[in-house]
């Protein structure tokens, strides 16, 4: 395959990733990805906050959006899922870091700071791998019941923190807060 035929290939990719997305995402959202996709200027960028409507998401799946041109995954975690995240010695963790741009820096990867509330049904962070920037697979995948990334073997578990393989960083958990009952809004 040539490069240019390469190029092509992931471009296309992006754009069918990106139509999907959209669909997800709440009402009052459906212009901004098109200019995102563009080259966004930082004024479009810091105003660039989305909501999200939750109340359709059922206890062990996840809904991706898109945001700010990357996607977001937010799930809503089961029993098992809370419990197995939090049972961790985070003295095995590979990064340490809670990653959470909602809390201090600095602070802890401990499942309580990885999560949008106190429960931690709520787990919601960039679906993008902290290697070279591939999207995960979810739902229970890898070897430890999270996120898997296929495209060089990074295993994420249940909090979105990196437990094996080449991503050095846990998931990234961006500013992020709960509306109501019923909605999240990213940014
Ligand atoms: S991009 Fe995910 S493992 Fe390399």
């Amino acid at each position: 395959m040539s490069h240019a035929d390469e190029h092509e290939g992931n471009r296309r990719d992006f754009l069918y990733y990106a139509t999907a997305g959209a669909g997800a995402v709440a009402t009052g959202a459906a212009v901004w990805p098109l200019v995102n996709q563009m080259n966004p200027s930082a004024d479009v960028k810091a105003l660039a906050s989305i909501r999200v409507d939750i109340s359709d998401i059922e206890v062990g799946t996840q809904l991706t959006v898109k945001w700010r041109g990357k996607p977001v995954f937010i799930r809503r975690r089961t029993e098992d899922e809370i419990a197995a995240a939090r049972a961790v010695d985070l003295s095995v963790l590979i990064d340490g870091n809670a990653e959470n741009d909602n809390i201090a820096a600095g602070s802890d990867a401990s499942d309580a700071n990885r999560t949008l509330d106190e429960n931690g049904e709520w787990l919601v962070m960039m679906g993008v791998c902290t290697h070279l920037g591939c999207v995960p697979l979810g739902d229970g995948a890898g070897d430890f019941g999270g996120w898997f990334c296929p495209c060089h073997g990074s295993h994420y578990d249940t909090a979105g923190r990196i437990r094996k393989g080449p991503a050095p960083r846990n998931l990234p958990v961006p500013v992020a807060a709960f509306d109501g009952d019923t909605e999240i809004v990213l940014g």
